[in-house]
């Protein structure tokens, strides 16, 4: 019922919220255009931001190998299906239990890979990206997760093992000494910033391209 009210009053909707089926049942009932703004399962706007940071600093993500270090989360998931659109390789490394879905590692076998370990993922790598351990709703998990991530922290050293011009990325919040080590946003191949600013302009892009869709429709 909320969908099809409001939809009858605003040209888009940009929904946050926890179930990925909610996003997806609001946008069955819309009669406009539908973003996600993060569900447990996804988060594809961060993937358009971190996209269009890597081929500013970089060019062509194609081909690339990108290491994603810690939590199979909604941001791993988004990575997963970033790695079939763009063409580049993922190496996955999370604790045990951790894992991302299994459905989606199979049906992405082509170009996304579990790995042993956070070295095995970033030796190598053209960018390497992390979040934080425990997302929002996950809050009371959080001293279980310190330890079972304790080996997951991206940091100089990680970084050396990495290809020279690696690009460092994290969708913020961060958590200094956490998955990070408390100077890796101010390390030298760091982008963290023009990520987070390029959120706005990957989104503005995205809102004029929907909206634009959607008037051809009329
Ligand atoms: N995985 C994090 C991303 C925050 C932008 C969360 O869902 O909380």
């Amino acid at each position: 019922d909320s969908a099809r009210v409001i939809s009858s009053m605003l040209d888009i909707v940009m929904i946050r919220t926890f179930g990925h089926d909610i996003v997806e049942r609001f946008a069955s009932y819309s009669t406009v255009p539908v973003i996600n703004a993060l569900t447990d399962d996804h988060h594809p706007c961060q993937l358009l931001a971190d996209m269009q940071t890597f081929t500013e600093h970089r060019g062509s993500i194609q081909g690339k190998t990108v290491a994603w270090i810690g939590d199979g989360n909604n941001m791993c998931n988004s990575y997963i299906e970033a790695a079939h659109m763009w063409g580049f390789k993922l190496k996955i490394a999370t604790p045990k239990g951790y894992e991302p879905q299994q459905k989606f590692l199979t049906e992405f076998a082509h170009c996304a890979e579990l790995v042993g370990s956070a070295e095995d993922a970033a030796v190598n790598a053209d960018l390497i990206v992390t979040d934080v351990w425990a997302s929002m709703g996950q809050e009371e998990e959080q001293k279980i997760r310190e330890k079972a991530f304790a080996d997951y922290q991206v940091n100089e050293r990680l970084m050396d093992l990495a290809h020279p011009d690696c690009l460092f990325m994290h969708c913020l919040p961060a958590h200094r000494g956490e998955e990070i080590s408390e100077n890796m946003l101010d390390h030298k191949n760091a982008v963290v910033w023009d990520e987070a600013e390029n959120r706005l302009h990957a989104q503005k892009a995205l809102v004029e391209f929907l909206i634009n869709e959607n008037l051809k429709k009329d």
